[in-house]
């Protein structure tokens, strides 16, 4: 990943093979950064700017002398001024990161000054445009021999200051920007690699490397251990698999947060979703792979927690499982009985999500008294089909919480909309057999798997479960987001922690 550097000290000392500058449709760009034109005074008589207009998206690149310090500038159009916010911004970056990888540039400069004429705040602002030229060039390409793995990437991207020194908020939003980034490329890592690597095994191997890379505590559960916690719902899921089922549990505990009360994360860690007996169709089957974004989301959050060394105590979970159809698979019609002590009759072996996560949210609530609990889930194709790829379904009853969710979704490019928690579906739930059966009906599906959960949070915990499935993988390129797996989450789960529930 790209480094990210500040220059201070004035135009005069800026330098980089080309200058980024975002603007505003109808906007003279000469206006933009009037000390970009101090640092490039050859822009000024550019003729490539009478044709620049600034529309959404529009890209100019401008030349001047090759030996210059700013031998380019790089104009990104935003659109309409009154729409030019934090949304914009980001994508602005990324088209620009972009264009410079094409282009084959080591470095690029941003000057800081650019954003005050632009909504959000300078901090925000700066925080999305670092994050959103870091995520840009994110690709995956461990399986690819040397000649296949495309054009090298930039090597930095700077911020220029006017002042003689970085102020500290454009320093600290880098930062987290950079952070936020590296979170990101983290879990879409994660989620795109093919599930013959990444089992649940793997999984717990990752997060055992990253604990001892950002200090964090890691325990696994092993298949024996969660034999005799009685974590049957996970391991029913699992047991149709040679790869064994693991539950991982990572912890963050600063100094003198201990004994604080622990934010919990749980995400949903299916290694490989084949449906298990309930086998899926084969079309796109190979998505399944990315049945543990939840996980992979968690895991790459608690990165983040800790290298920002944010003040708070948190706990991730995450059970994985990889759901097959082998000679021991549960099946349709099976009763276990979960972590909770309820039992659990299986209606359908491709619903496994809602099994694994009903004994982490269980087993969260035993072990912590918990601040809150928030879950993440591809948990149904239901939720997809309601709200499709680019709005996340939020589920809970805490307003208070969900209210948060929602605004920090909508800054940091993440929408999440509620669905209802109606609790008149429950009866749909009902078992002959056994205490609850884990599936309602076809339809309101994304509600009937919530009201499942719902099940296993006790009276007063604070909950909100968030359906990814649709969200968690991109069907075409975007600026943000080549096609695959989008981490979608991420950020909104970093900047939850940072504000605290
Ligand atoms: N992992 C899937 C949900 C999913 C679908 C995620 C599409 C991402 C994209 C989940 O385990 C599943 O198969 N759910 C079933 C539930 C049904 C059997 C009640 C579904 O949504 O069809
Ligand atoms: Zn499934
Ligand atoms: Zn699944």
């Amino acid at each position: 990943m790209m480094d990210i550097r500040f220059q201070a000290g004035g135009p005069q000392a800026w330098k980089a093979d080309a200058a980024l500058l975002f603007v505003c449709s109808g906007e003279d760009p000469l206006k933009a950064s009037p000390a970009l034109l101090e640092a490039a005074p050859w822009l000024g008589i550019s003729p490539g700017l009478r044709d620049f207009r600034g529309d959404e998206n529009e890209i100019t690149v401008l030349y001047g002398h090759p030996d210059l310090n700013i031998p380019r500038v790089i104009l990104v159009g935003l659109g309409e001024s009154g729409k030019a916010g934090v949304d914009k911004v980001r994508e602005a970056a990324a088209l620009a990161a972009r264009h410079c990888r094409k282009l084959r540039l080591t470095s690029m400069l941003l000057p800081f000054e650019c954003f005050a004429g632009l909504s959000g705040g300078a901090a925000r602002l700066v925080e999305e445009s670092v994050y959103g030229a870091l995520i840009s060039l994110y690709r995956y390409t461990a399986l690819k021999s040397a000649d296949e793995k495309g054009k090298p990437d930039p090597l930095w991207l700077a911020l220029g200051f006017t002042e003689s020194s970085v102020p500290d908020i454009a320093h600290a939003a880098a930062r987290r920007g950079e952070r936020a980034a590296r979170s990101m490329a983290m879990a879409r890592g994660l989620a795109i690699t093919p599930s013959n690597i990444m089992t649940p095994g793997a999984m717990a191997e990752q997060a055992v490397d990253a604990a001892r890379r950002h200090g964090l505590k890691c325990k696994v559960h092993d298949m024996a251990e969660l034999a005799e916690m009685g974590c049957n719902a996970l391991l029913a899921v699992g047991q149709g698999s040679k790869n064994e089922p693991k539950m991982i549990v990572l912890e963050y505990a600063p100094k003198g947060h201990e004994e604080d009360k622990p934010i919990v994360l749980i995400g949903k860690g299916v290694t490989f979703d084949s449906g298990g007996i309930s086998i899926k169709p084969p079309t796109d089957m190979h998505q399944m792979k990315g049945d543990m974004t939840g996980a992979a989301v968690v895991l790459s959050v608690m990165t983040a927690v800790a290298d920002e060394d944010i003040p708070r105590r948190v706990v991730a979970i995450m059970p994985c499982a990889e759901n097959m159809p082998g000679g021991g698979a549960f099946k349709p019609g099976d009763v276990v009985k979960s972590f909770s002590g309820k039992t659990v009759e299986i209606m359908n072996t491709d619903a496994e999500g809602r099994m694994l996560l009903c004994d982490a949210l269980a087993y969260a609530q035993k072990k912590y008294s918990c601040a809150g609990i928030v879950d993440i889930a591809t948990l149904t194709g239901a939720c997809m089909v309601a709200l499709g790829r680019e709005i996340g379904g939020l589920f809970s009853d805490d307003e208070d919480l969900s209210g948060r969710i929602r605004a920090i979704g909508q800054t940091v490019g993440e929408p999440f909309w509620p669905l209802p928690l109606w609790s008149p579906y429950r009866k749909a739930l009902k078992s002959e057999v056994a205490d609850i059966s884990h599936m309602g009906p076809r339809e309101g599906g994304a509600i009937n798997a919530a009201i499942f959960l719902k099940e296993f949070v006790n009276e007063g915990t604070r909950w909100a479960h968030l359906d990814i499935a649709g969200t968690d993988w991109a069907t075409k390129d975007t600026p943000l987001c080549v096609s695959g797996p989008t981490g979608f989450g991420v950020r909104t789960l970093i900047d939850l922690v940072r504000a605290g529930l």
